[in-house]
């Protein structure tokens, strides 16, 4: 009680002084009284093997053994399956265990919905080129859709771990390193999984994933240790996750990771001192595959029943895969090792989501359903037009792009021209190949016969092989344009494809090289799941579009940008390193003592390459160009609370209409701890025709200008700030304003 008045009179001091809106959150469930009842009485009828059977998810592979599932369903030994979708079989274990388990608790699916189920979207790191974020919460909405009509209740997704090493494989997993434009992407999911009400067979519970910090692994080399300080946890990684827990994510998932010495399966701080106690999470964690069981190798459990004790007191109700929890905790209880506490706050939280999803009055899925939503013309339509957005174009020298239509002959070349495994990507379990319209059939698509396509594979995008070369060179001879579809294949990035060279994959660089020297101008298509070093290509191929991994309609939308359908508006949301010894390099890095100065040699800087990117954050071009002019700070002094007014006209000043993402940056220049040289604190996605002019107008609230200070509290302080508004991270008009 003591607490609770202490953190009411806290959050009204933090209120009167910031005008904010306050961090701490008092837990507020958000379940109906006769719900509560309900779980009440459920729980005073179960067994702890049940309890705990509750907390136990096994995935369909039987990773565990052989026992027979079903007799373990029966018994209520499982609360969960994961990697279900085949409906048949969800349904019929769904049956046992609401008609044959002794208390009918039905079972929760969950599955890897990352990039859309059978409509497979763009890899999230492309969706989030497209910084359109109704779009991105719409692509959520369809994947929810197809994946209820099979069954799935719940994805592992969305995973907004904030990424700025490119080394790091899951880069391609989340929305990039920056953590304004992350949260609003973490908050756009999550509506767009859950919709207004879970009980809705359209809407699925979402999972917020991986808590926390798994994106700093050391030396981008998967799964492995972090060591980040509280600060940049708490400015840095963890707001995405707040984000998403405000927009009410039902689920969250504990990382693999360890943080500061302790793990994040087992880490207490986290998982229930922030979560719970300063966010008010409401619904329930599961752990990350059998990371529970993982404590002992980190070495913080000596065995399965101690790493039981630890994952289940710090927070994780529900076990993934491993046993440690079924084998252990009710055993634990008995011996009064563990309060039973804890296995009934678990159990309350898992059947709080249960009840939300309306399982327990609608338990099975119609088969049915699948045949009029899976892969509907209107999905497709959508995930054509998230192609098109999330589309970067990196270079257009000489006006290369846009093609044109009447062009008589096009030479088509490269391991990803005619292949669709890799234009779905990575984390798309149930895709089909067939479902997925490559770059020959969208080019064919949109020329028609008019024009000659001559396609060449040249060679693969692993091993040495370069016996395709000379027919991919006869084919860019015999044509009057070159499209090279290069890059990374899906197996090059996702889970568990950490690299340590960022080049173009297999021979691919060599063949770029032999078929520029035919001279004959050249459009590379970049198909890639992180920034890859790419300093040559920028240099000597005259158009470079990044495509990513663009999904089922990847071939349709890359033919409506390269002939000029939809103008490229897409601007990239990680920094891309000239080389992989720069790295970590993002944009909001801190100034050092000694920033670079060209002639004075003692400043921050390599002897042996420029300190700058390759390609700044938020950088994309356009086939138009836009001009930026007359900052305008409406108030340059500004008392907190506050709001500080900026605009600036951007103009269309090249031929044909197109979107520009107008991003906003401030630097707080002097704090009671050191601030980032730019932070993106707003941006605009607007579309101009040629010739016109828009005045875009930011707010910019002095709530937006907090952070963690010298005394660990979240405060905005008083003093000079420079801000931008600016086509990205790199560029654009620049003005200051004060705080009083
Ligand atoms: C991944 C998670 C994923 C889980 C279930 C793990 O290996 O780290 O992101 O949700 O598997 O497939």
């Amino acid at each position: 009680m003591k607490t609770k008045n202490f953190l009411s009179i806290f959050i009204v001091l933090a209120l009167i002084q910031t005008g904010c809106q306050p961090q701490l959150k008092q837990c507020k469930s958000n379940l109906d009284p006769a719900v509560e009842l309900k779980i009440d009485s459920l729980l005073a009828r179960m067994t702890l093997e049940e309890k705990v059977g509750q907390m136990s998810q096994r995935s369909k592979h039987g990773e565990d053994g052989s026992e027979d599932i079903k007799d373990e369903v029966r018994k209520g030994n499982i609360g969960s399956f994961l990697n279900i979708s085949e409906l048949r079989q969800r349904n019929e274990l769904q049956r046992i265990a609401v008609e044959e388990s002794r208390l009918g608790i039905p079972l929760i699916f969950g599955f890897d919905v990352i990039h859309g189920y059978r409509t497979i979207f763009p890899v999230p790191l492309a969706e989030a080129a497209s910084w359109d974020i109704d779009l991105i919460e719409k692509t959520a909405a369809i994947a929810a859709k197809e994946a209820r009509a099979v069954g799935i209740d719940w994805t592992f997704a969305p995973m907004i771990d904030i990424a700025r090493d490119p080394r790091w494989g899951r880069v391609v997993e989340g929305s990039g390193e920056d953590t304004y434009l992350g949260s609003l992407i973490a908050r756009a999911k999550v509506r767009g999984y859950q919709g207004d009400d879970l009980s809705d067979p359209q809407t699925i519970a979402a999972c917020l994933k991986h808590f926390a910090v798994y994106g700093a692994s050391q030396a981008g080399r998967e799964y492995h240790t972090t060591e980040v300080p509280k600060r940049v946890i708490r400015n840095v990684y963890l707001p995405p996750f707040k984000a998403g827990v405000e927009a009410g994510a039902a689920t969250l998932m504990s990382g693999f990771n360890e943080i500061n010495g302790i793990p994040a399966s087992g880490n207490k701080y986290l998982l229930t001192d922030i979560l719970r106690g300063e966010w008010g999470f409401d619904g329930f964690i599961i752990s990350d595959w059998r990371s529970v069981k993982q404590l002992i190798y980190h070495g913080f459990a000596k065995d399965e029943s101690h790493a039981a004790i630890l994952g289940s007191t710090a927070g994780v109700d529900m076990e993934m895969v491993s046993r440690t929890y079924i084998e252990n905790l009710p055993g634990l209880v008995r011996e009064g090792k563990i309060s039973e506490d804890v296995l009934d706050t678990a159990v309350r939280r898992i059947l709080g989501v249960k009840f939300r999803l309306g399982l327990f009055d609608n338990p099975y899925v119609d088969p049915k359903l699948a045949d009029t939503v899976i892969l509907a013309p209107e999905h497709r339509l959508v995930a054509r037009q998230m192609v098109r957005e999330s589309i970067v174009l990196l270079k257009n020298e000489n006006n290369v792009l846009p093609l044109h239509k009447n062009v008589k002959s096009i030479a088509l070349i490269g391991p990803l021209a005619d292949n669709r495994i890799d234009l779905i990507g990575t984390w798309a379990t149930d895709a089909k190949k067939k479902d997925v319209v490559t770059v020959l059939q969208g080019l064919k698509n949109a020329v028609g016969d008019t024009c000659k396509i001559n396609y060449a594979l040249g060679c693969e995008t692993t091993g040495d092989s370069i016996e395709g070369f000379a027919e991919a060179i006869e084919a860019a001879n015999s044509s009057d344009v070159i499209v090279m579809a290069v890059g990374e294949s899906e197996i090059h990035n996702g889970e568990a494809c950490s690299r340590t060279n960022l080049d173009l994959p297999g021979p691919q660089k060599e063949l770029l090289k032999e078929v520029n020297k035919t001279g004959k101008p050249i459009v590379m298509v970049l198909f890639a799941g992180r920034p890859l070093t790419i300093d040559w290509s920028l240099e000597n191929i005259p158009a470079i579009l990044l495509a990513w991994h663009p999904g089922v309609e990847g071939g349709y939308g890359i033919a409506d940008v390269l002939f000029g359908d939809y103008n490229p508006a897409g601007k990239i949301t990680v920094t891309f390193p000239r080389n992989v010894g720069q790295i970590p390099i993002y944009y909001n890095m801190k100034n050092t003592g000694r920033p670079e100065e060209e002639d004075d040699r003692f400043t921050s800087k390599y002897i042996d390459a420029p300190s700058t990117p390759l390609l700044p954050f938020g950088y994309g071009l356009s086939y138009t160009t836009f001009e930026y002019s007359n900052l305008k700070i409406e108030n340059s002094k500004v008392s907190i609370p506050g709001t500080v007014k900026v605009s600036a006209d951007i103009t269309n000043t090249g031929s044909v209409a197109g979107h520009e993402v107008v991003q906003l940056y401030t630097q707080d220049i002097v704090g009671s701890v050191t601030r980032p040289v730019k932070e993106l604190k707003d941006f605009k996605r607007i579309y101009l025709k040629p010739g016109e002019r828009k005045t875009v107008t930011f707010d910019l609230s002095t709530c937006d200008l907090r952070f963690y200070d010298i005394n660990m509290e979240y405060n905005v302080e008083r003093g000079d700030f420079y801000v931008w508004i600016g086509p990205n991270s790199a560029e654009g008009l620049k003005g200051s304003f004060e705080l009083l």
